[in-house]
């Protein structure tokens, strides 16, 4: 039978009981009707079908799945980039990393090249890469696993303009890898006993390899050392374990708080 809109809006709150239960509500039922939240408002009556698959997806939310896992996209800065089990959910966080690391190329009109280590769905380097698509910046993408590789290329073809993506390279191995003037990073920081007391969304869904700590941040930055050129910045996110007698070769530029659980270092070679 066809629902009204308000009547399963209100069916949803009630099973999923959180903070956040009306607007996720919403979000479910607009991603099954193919309209935007305030479209639902033109709605009138959703038809069976899909009125039968918002209650699967509001069931799946209520142990726990992430609602980019069900709709399958998770906006970031200009775009939605497509998501999967295989990948971390970018976050409102690394936004702000994002503006970062724009905010420098902005001031640098020497930056020719960007490196993104840990790419995940490529959110950081697309967006980067789009942004200053007038400057005609190469951007190349490191990541440790195929499927989020391939994920990040999928998203290349569907948001960008052809000759944007041709200007970027993604590499599952740092051999092929050069030199860069920018080096933007989010890597796994998470500790294993951290990552226990994350919410289930995070721990039972999203993937261990992409937020449990396995490098130390001085291993990470021997690394990085290899791939900025001299007088390059490293923008990294990490959590809050940072002192800066780890910095290795670095010089320590800025180191900006972001909300309670990540810091951005901001280093020059
Ligand atoms: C925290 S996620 C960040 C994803 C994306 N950059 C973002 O900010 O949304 C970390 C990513 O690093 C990748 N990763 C983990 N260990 C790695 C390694 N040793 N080398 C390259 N990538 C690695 C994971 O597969 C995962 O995609």
């Amino acid at each position: 039978m066809n629902k009204p809109v308000l009547e399963l809006l209100k069916w949803g709150q009630d099973c999923l009981r959180t903070v956040d239960a009306r607007l996720e509500s919403e979000l479910l039922l607009s991603f099954v009707c193919e309209v935007s939240r305030f479209g639902l408002l033109k709605v009138d009556d959703v038809s069976y079908c899909h009125v039968d698959w918002y209650r699967k997806l509001i069931i799946r939310r209520s142990f726990g799945e992430p609602i980019a896992y069900l709709t399958g996209v998770k906006p970031f800065y200009n775009f939605e980039f497509s998501v999967n089990p295989s990948t971390l959910i970018p976050r409102f966080d690394t936004e702000s990393l994002f503006e970062l690391v724009a905010s420098y190329v902005k001031n640098t009109p020497c930056v020719e090249s960007i490196l993104d280590v840990g790419t995940g769905t490529g959110a950081l380097l697309i967006s980067l890469v789009d942004y200053f698509k007038d400057r005609g910046i190469l951007g190349a993408g490191l990541d440790i696993s195929d499927e989020v590789l391939t994920l990040a290329q999928d998203n290349t073809k569907r948001l960008l303009a052809p000759e944007l993506q041709s200007q970027i390279s993604w590499h599952k191995s740092p051999n092929n890898l050069k030199t860069y003037d920018v080096v933007v990073s989010n890597p796994p920081y998470v500790s294993f006993s951290d990552w226990i007391l994350t919410p289930k969304d995070v721990h039972v869904y999203e993937p261990e390899r992409a937020l449990i700590q396995e490098l130390t941040l001085e291993e990470w930055l021997t690394m990085f050392e290899q791939w900025v050129k001299p007088g390059g910045r490293l923008f990294l996110e990490w959590g809050h374990s940072v002192q800066e007698s780890t910095v290795g070769c670095f010089r320590v530029v800025d180191l900006v708080e972001c909300g309670t659980k990540c810091y951005f270092l901001v280093l020059e070679r």
